[in-house]
């Protein structure tokens, strides 16, 4: 098994990416799309949740000297989420035309944000941490992502105490 938690938030992206993929091909179907749009939104929520975890309980960034990073990292965690709420609300009236659009824009933002994490963030977690920080952190995001329960707003509460210094932070969290 791989020790990389940059390899684990690489594959669910896969995912990601392949879920968004299929909800094209199945046009015509709406069914098949709400049953692939509530997966996409599982699968989000599980992703941001581990991934704001391992940042906030594991990395210990400086919200000074990584400002830019934090900053762009959560707004497009918060721009995802909304997008998604919004095309689960426009699901139950227009399951086929009318959160096309949404779904492309979706597309559009969640490849952004994966290049971005690839280049400027994933690979500090396999740098900074050890082997044996790793591995327990992989385990804990196995019992995590099993448990299905993913509370965001909890994540976000231990955010803001260890960003409590950064106002500008404070605000987007
Ligand atoms: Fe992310
Ligand atoms: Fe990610």
């Amino acid at each position: 098994m791989s020790t990389s938690i940059a390899e684990h938030f690489a594959s669910d992206h896969d995912q990601i990416i392949r879920i968004l993929r299929s909800y094209f091909k199945t046009r015509g179907n709406p069914e098949e799309n709400i049953q692939i749009i509530k997966n996409l939104n599982w699968i989000i929520d599980r992703h941001f949740y581990l991934e704001e975890k391992v940042l906030v309980q594991y990395l210990e960034l400086d919200p000074y000297r990584n400002f830019t990073l934090l900053i762009r990292f959560y707004s497009e965690h918060n721009e995802i989420l909304n997008l998604n709420a919004k095309i689960r609300k426009n699901l139950e009236y227009d399951p086929l035309f009318t959160i096309n659009p949404a779904i492309t824009e979706l597309q559009n933002l969640v490849v952004l944000h994966k290049n971005f994490e690839m280049e400027n963030f994933y690979y500090r977690m396999d740098e900074v941490l050890s082997l044996d920080e790793r591995r327990v952190i992989l385990k804990s995001l196995d019992i995590s992502a099993k448990s299905g329960f993913y509370p965001m707003v909890k994540i976000r509460e231990s955010a803001k105490v260890l960003f409590a210094s950064n106002p500008e932070l404070l605000k987007i969290l």
